[in-house]
């Protein structure tokens, strides 16, 4: 039976056309929205998606959802809590729209420097105004703190650095080749920047990090820089930031954002002249989408050909482990089998097990990551299989 892909959103059609040549069903839908995906992806085994949002619903429902990739970095669109309930993968692909993201981030500072939406927009509107907008800073030796230096905020810098351009990192430890200090604390950060450009996750820890107390921290006329997530910015917080300290930021998330690719938007700082918003096109260049794309396509690859699931996210960083059982045998039928109704006879929960083979394929090697000890009684029992060669457990 083929594989079934849907791809529910925009994506590159000649990737489309390779994973078809993989002798895939591909079902390519870039109009489907969140309350669509229930029924559009119930009897598919990959879901890939960008910005869409992949709700409980959709995952609940699904008969054979295997895995879920998210042709992007952040993977907050997807109710990952769920897909742990199901044991189904997600996946995402980090890296591939750094730049992108970078590039737009240092746009966005030379735009709040210079002033540059507004400049156009009076120029469209009929009104010359070199006397204001010749009120510039420069860039050159200020102050950039770069809050989160994983891939994206890394290439940040990177940028900011060839600008000439003095930069601080939270939570970082020295990138080498590159003029970052580590600077751990947001109060001594903030108080220090003139810019601040943010490149978190959405995460429990994140959300709402840049509140009333972060604005206070911050140099009154600081440019605020936030081509991550929405959720990290209080927005009433900035607002009484902007009023009270004249910060001035450029924001490419927003809450409210629409779900779909054109129509209205309503945001309450869409009024405010202290704010400039794009319309989250940080991933959005031909050379990341199609980088990303290409990453999806290996993904899908792997984990076709081989079951293994790159960039899986939601695999548990830790597990109950306590005891490690090695058990090298004869690799015949049946013979793990007896191990195992011994470790069920002991009422022991497997944690994690391999198996692998010595070469010609006589011998093999099975390790069991285990919750709870093994008695003496019960090694002795595994022991006791004369197909058996050893058996080492150790407390870990
Ligand atoms: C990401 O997490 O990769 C970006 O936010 C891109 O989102 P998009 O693919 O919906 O443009």
């Amino acid at each position: 039976m083929k594989v079934k892909v849907l791809i529910a959103d925009k994506f590159p059609e000649q990737y489309i056309d390779e994973l078809k040549s993989m002798k895939m069903e591909v079902i390519y839908d870039a109009a489907l929205g969140e309350n669509d995906l229930p029924s559009a992806a119930k009897d598919v085994d990959i879901l890939v998606v960008r910005s869409t949002k992949v709700n409980a619903e959709t995952i609940n429902q699904s008969n054979l959802l295997n895995l879920i990739i998210r042709a992007g970095a952040g993977v907050n669109n997807i109710n990952i809590a769920a897909a742990n309930q199901r044991g189904i993968y997600v996946a995402n692909c980090p890296g591939m729209n750094s730049v992108a993201v970078a590039e737009l981030a240092i746009g966005l500072m030379v735009s709040l420097d210079r002033r540059i939406p507004d400049n156009v927009i009076d120029f469209r509107n009929g009104k010359w105004n070199k006397g204001e907008y010749s009120k510039a800073e420069g860039l050159l030796g200020k102050t950039l703190g770069v809050v989160g230096v994983g891939n994206i905020g890394k290439e940040v810098v990177k940028r900011a650095v060839a600008f000439g351009m003095n930069v601080y990192g939270k939570d970082i430890s020295r990138i080498e080749g590159v003029a970052i200090k580590d600077f751990s604390e947001m109060n001594k950060l903030l108080p220090i920047c003139d810019i601040i450009s943010i490149h978190l996750p959405a995460t429990s820890e994140t959300k709402g990090l840049f509140n009333k107390e972060m604005f206070s921290y911050m140099k009154k006329g600081a440019l605020l820089i936030n081509t991550s997530r929405a959720d990290i910015i209080d927005e009433d917080a900035l607002l009484e930031a902007i009023k009270e300290k004249n910060i001035r930021c450029a924001l490419d998330v927003f809450k409210g954002e629409p779900e779909g690719k054109t129509g209205e938007v309503k945001s309450k700082l869409q009024d405010n002249p202290n704010v400039y918003i794009t319309h989250h096109i940080g991933a959005s260049t031909n050379q990341a989408q199609n980088a990303v794309a290409a990453e999806t396509i290996r993904i899908i690859k792997d984990y076709v050909s081989s079951g293994i699931i790159a960039h899986w996210v939601n695999r548990a960083k830790t597990t109950d482990v306590h005891y490690q059982l090695v058990i090298k045998h004869f690799d015949k039928p049946g013979v793990l089998a007896t191990v195992l109704e011994v470790i069920k006879e002991g009422n022991i929960n497997i944690e994690e097990i391999e198996n692998t083979i010595f070469e010609g394929g006589a011998a093999a090697c099975c390790t069991m990551k285990l919750k709870s000890e093994v008695s003496t009684e019960m090694l002795k029992k595994i022991k006791s299989n004369p197909e058996i060669l050893s058996v080492s457990h150790v407390a870990l």
